[in-house]
């Protein structure tokens, strides 16, 4: 089962940044690219729960502040040599800006 949740707009978040949001399932980031791109990932990266939304965003991805990590925005995978997964939730821009965040169980 799924439910979507308004989060703000496409505006609330810098270009290359991010802002985060509690869920029912813990806090999320929710990352904007240099092409306003939208992605949604647990903030917690898989090596040691360091907080990817104060990471630094290049292209597709966001690099860990705490060990540089570099985990992938769409799959939440970890980059090689590194291995590991966070989790990602599904988010779309509506043409007026607003952001739909998808919670799924
Ligand atoms: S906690 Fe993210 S790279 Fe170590």
């Amino acid at each position: 089962m799924s439910q979507q949740i308004a989060i703000g707009t496409l505006n609330d978040i810098p270009q290359m940044g991010a802002t985060t949001v509690e869920t029912p399932n813990g806090r999320y980031a929710i990352f904007r690219t240099r092409n306003d791109e939208v992605f949604a990932l647990r903030d917690q990266c898989p090596h040691k729960q360091g907080p990817l939304s104060q990471g630094i965003v290049a292209g597709h991805t966001v690099t860990c502040p705490l060990h540089n990590w570099k985990i992938d925005l769409s799959s939440g995978e970890a980059q090689a040599p590194d291995e590991g997964c966070v989790n990602t939730l599904p988010i779309e821009a509506q043409p007026d800006g607003t952001l739909l965040l998808t919670l799924v169980d």
